[in-house]
């Protein structure tokens, strides 16, 4: 199996649950909060609906969920796919920028360290993947990715608020890799999953930048921000010149998203109160801060996230690999993702999601192993 057949998560994930002792999750980005009310309120009353709201919606999504993204977006929502999570919003994106190029070694330019299905996307699409280091604090290396531009470059990918970093890129970085990416005729695709995790308030949306939406595209989704992972809603908001294509793609591979799943979905983005985001941001910036103090007692260097749900870590002596996150299962009880699923930049680190209420206890656990050893 190679590695997009089993990610590394996957194996991981597996490890820690053989574990012969109780283990903190901090691998999956999972979030262990409640969805909206609204949601679980649609979902019931849809079950009483009539037989013929069970039967396929419309391809492109339901028309009042894309109108509802379209008017808090600010865009027209004839450009908006909804899709099966952003997964399949950046599947989209990254086909399409490979499928209106005509270089023959098409390459995308993605970040190090990176989100691992990007790679994986990239080489099912038989491209290349080129990764651009960031800067020390996450943030992007505007003169790297100049270097790195080519003429095979079909799209540079970024992701922000960023997973595994925690850098929420600002608008004028955003605007100098739109710049480059008009220089060689290559698209920009900015997935904006996190978008509701930005603590800075810095955080603006690619879809924004007025002057490149040509070449923009923008990936999104529902699956974080209301905690519904497994219902596998985002959306991809294209250029009008590209999204007709995209949308033939989606029909043909997917004839269309789950109906019950976006109806709850257009529900809960209507009726839930901006309140709710806030609360959830207030409990990732206290799970921050518990596992932040954590690090810094023992000594370990660490990320600060500026925005979504992850803190790196670095421990002397202790790089961030497989077999050592394993050692970390087996010793300690927590477990993370090693640095160097996410590229080579960070190979060194563990990155630990706080998507759990046990933060305390895995910073607990950390520290009485970080002292006995
Ligand atoms: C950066 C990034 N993009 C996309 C996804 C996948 O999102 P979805 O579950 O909506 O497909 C994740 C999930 O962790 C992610 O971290």
């Amino acid at each position: 199996m190679n590695e997009y057949d089993e990610p590394l998560f996957f194996q991981v994930m597996q490890y820690a649950s053989n574990a012969d002792r109780d283990i903190v999750d901090m691998v999956s980005g999972n979030p262990d909060w409640e969805p909206p009310d609204a949601l679980r309120d649609g979902l019931h009353e849809y079950a009483d609906a009539d037989a013929a709201d069970f039967q396929y919606g419309p391809s492109e999504g339901l028309t009042d969920l894309r109108e509802q993204i379209g008017a808090r977006r600010n865009i027209d929502s004839d450009n908006i796919i909804i899709t099966h999570g952003a997964g399949e919003a950046n599947y989209l994106a990254m086909a399409q920028a490979v499928e209106c190029s005509d270089v023959n070694t098409p390459e995308f330019l993605l970040t190090d360290p990176v989100y691992p299905y990007y790679p994986g996307k990239a080489s099912l699409l038989d491209a290349t993947a080129t990764h651009v280091p960031v800067h020390d604090d996450g943030h992007l290396n505007i003169d790297a990715i100049q270097d790195a531009a080519s003429t095979d470059t079909v799209a540079i990918v970024l992701n922000t608020p960023n997973n595994p970093t925690g850098a929420v890129y600002n608008r004028a970085a955003l605007n100098d890799v739109a710049a480059i990416a008009a220089d060689i005729d290559a698209l920009v695709i900015v997935d904006e999953v996190y978008d509701h995790f930005d603590f800075t308030g810095d955080f603006e949306s690619a879809l924004t930048l007025s002057s490149y939406t040509d070449r923009i595209i923008v990936t999104s989704a529902f699956s974080k921000s209301m905690a519904i992972t497994g219902f596998r809603v985002g959306y991809a908001v294209f250029p009008p010149a590209l999204v007709d294509a995209a949308q033939t793609r989606h029909m043909l591979v997917t004839v269309s998203g789950s109906r019950p799943a976006q109806r709850a979905v257009s529900d809960a983005l209507e009726k839930t109160p901006p309140s709710y985001y806030a609360s959830v941001r207030n409990t990732i910036r206290e799970r921050i801060d518990t596992f932040t103090n954590a690090l810094e007692t023992i000594g370990a260097a660490y990320t600060e996230p500026e925005g979504a749900f992850y803190v790196m870590a670095r421990f002397d002596d202790l790089p961030g690999t497989l077999e050592n996150v394993e050692y970390l299962i087996d010793e300690a009880g927590v477990a993370g993702m090693p640095g160097e699923a996410f590229g080579n930049a960070y190979d060194d680190w563990i990155r630990f999601s706080l998507c759990t209420d046990r933060i305390s206890i895995a910073g607990d656990r950390l520290m009485t192993f970080f002292q006995n050893s």
